[in-house]
């Protein structure tokens, strides 16, 4: 118990990590904390499986794949944001007379962006009526910065009423979650945390050993929320895998991949028997790398005694609340067309995801997507927690009620990640509790380790 105590001095660790608003229903929030999670049952439903369906790839695929997104998306804004279309793009531009006063609703999905000299964007929409529609957002609206290819939207405006040959767009809506959201969580639901942390890249010569030994130590002490641990969650890069970029066995200590995963799968034997920890793949991984990615195959999940796979992105409901976890390749594809999306913060990433309630909206880049048969990357259930990897940052935040947890990384900075300038944040582990929702991160690595 001593040396407990002295372990959880040694180790920096942050809380008060919490919403703006925390239902009032839990009267002592410390005691979610103080609860053992060994006293209650572990509670693991997997979601949908993703990644399965057989397609080739053809344009009919395509075509298929974007109506699919078309008609989810519409039907959130529709239901949830009460945007009632004025008709199809055909009708609306056949009836535009109709619309020079009194504003028209256009749902559809963004086909091309083209920035004025002014900085507002000219935004070509198309719905399933095959007619285009030409609008004007204005500079100064939000959305002007934050539009993406193959976005689907809803926009009000007017036309100009001589010609209507401009569309003037008032306002731009997103999928949007709505203001007043709040997750899952308080007094019905057990007092335990769940566990964040995420690629390891176990295998590379990079892997943080010494900080991954010592957070082990700790999960297996007495601490007050290494005890409250159920479920540690890993979304992707838990080995490095192999051939991933030219001249990646020299960065590699273990060259075979699935010595790669067994090895993991006997790290994660060592984590106590109250905690479970669930694994789903990511650009690293020894699975397809276009999203959305499927489980790993049956032979390496042999490997594993105790953890739960899912496909990315996953959905799996741990002890009520519904987990979405993503690696977060998407957002490579958001740092270079949103000036405030970075790798530093890639939780504002995460933010837009919801907003569009799409995890890799851009088709096409370098984020390879996989057509299925249904667009598994769209967020049509919201989230009780929304957690991604990739970015080797660390953030915690809160949007519209979903919490959004960055998890950190247990490799060092490799000159890959040197050369972009990117600066890992290494060895920090997230516990969010599902009761008082609230979460506390607890440091593994020294100040300045690389
Ligand atoms: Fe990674
Ligand atoms: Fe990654």
């Amino acid at each position: 118990m001593g040396a407990d105590k002295r372990l959880d001095r040694q180790i920096g660790s942050k809380f008060d990590y919490g919403p703006r608003r925390i239902d009032s229903d839990i009267p002592d929030l410390s005691a979610s904390w103080s609860a053992k999670a060994d006293d209650y049952t572990t509670d693991i439903t997997p979601g949908y499986r993703v990644g399965e369906t057989r397609q080739a790839g053809s344009f009919d695929d395509l075509v298929g794949l974007f109506n699919d997104r078309y008609e989810k998306l519409s039907r959130v804004l529709i239901q949830e944001s009460g945007k009632h279309p004025s008709g199809t793009i055909k009708q609306i531009v056949n009836n535009w007379t109709d619309y020079t006063r009194s504003p028209a609703t256009i749902l559809g999905i963004v086909m091309n962006i083209r920035r004025t000299k002014s900085g507002g964007r000219m935004v070509e929409i198309e719905d399933t009526s095959e007619t285009t529609i030409t609008v004007f957002v204005r500079a100064d609206d939000p959305a002007a910065g934050t539009l993406l290819h193959d976005d689907v939207v809803a926009v009000t405006g007017t036309f100009e009423s001589k010609t209507g040959e401009m569309f003037w767009v008032n306002e731009v809506q997103y999928p949007d979650i709505l203001p007043g959201h709040m997750n899952k969580g308080g007094s019905e639901f057990d007092p335990v945390s769940i566990g964040f942390i995420s690629d390891l890249h176990y295998g590379s010569k990079y892997f943080k050993e010494k900080e991954w030994n010592k957070m082990m130590k700790w999960l297996n002490s007495s601490a007050e929320t290494a005890k409250n641990l159920k479920y540690l969650v890993i979304p992707g890069d838990g080995v490095d895998g192999i051939g991933i970029y030219p001249g990646h066995e020299n960065n590699l200590i273990e060259t075979d991949v699935y010595k790669q995963y067994s090895t993991l799968a006997s790290m994660l034997d060592e984590l106590p028997d109250h905690i479970t920890p669930i694994l789903s793949p990511g650009n690293h991984d020894a699975v397809r790398p276009a999203e959305p990615q499927p489980v790993l195959e049956a032979d390496i999940q042999q490997d594993f005694n105790s953890a739960i796979h899912t496909g990315n992105p996953g959905r799996v409901n741990l002890s009520g609340l519904d987990v979405l976890t993503y690696h977060g390749k998407g957002i490579d594809d958001m740092v270079p067309l949103m000036n405030h999306v970075t790798y530093e913060r890639p939780a504002e990433a995460m933010k837009e995801m919801l907003r569009k309630r799409h995890m890799a909206p851009l088709w096409g880049e370098r984020n390879a997507l996989s057509p299925e048969e249904e667009d598994q990357m769209v967020i049509m259930d919201k989230p009780d927690i929304f957690v991604t990897g990739h970015t080797h940052a660390h953030q915690v935040e809160w949007y519209r009620g979903v919490p959004l947890i960055v998890s950190s990384t247990f490799q060092g900075l490799t000159d890959f990640m040197k050369m972009l300038g990117n600066k890992p944040k290494i060895g920090y582990l997230t516990a969010y509790n599902i009761q008082n929702r609230q979460s506390r991160v607890i440091k593994f690595a020294e100040d300045g380790v690389k």
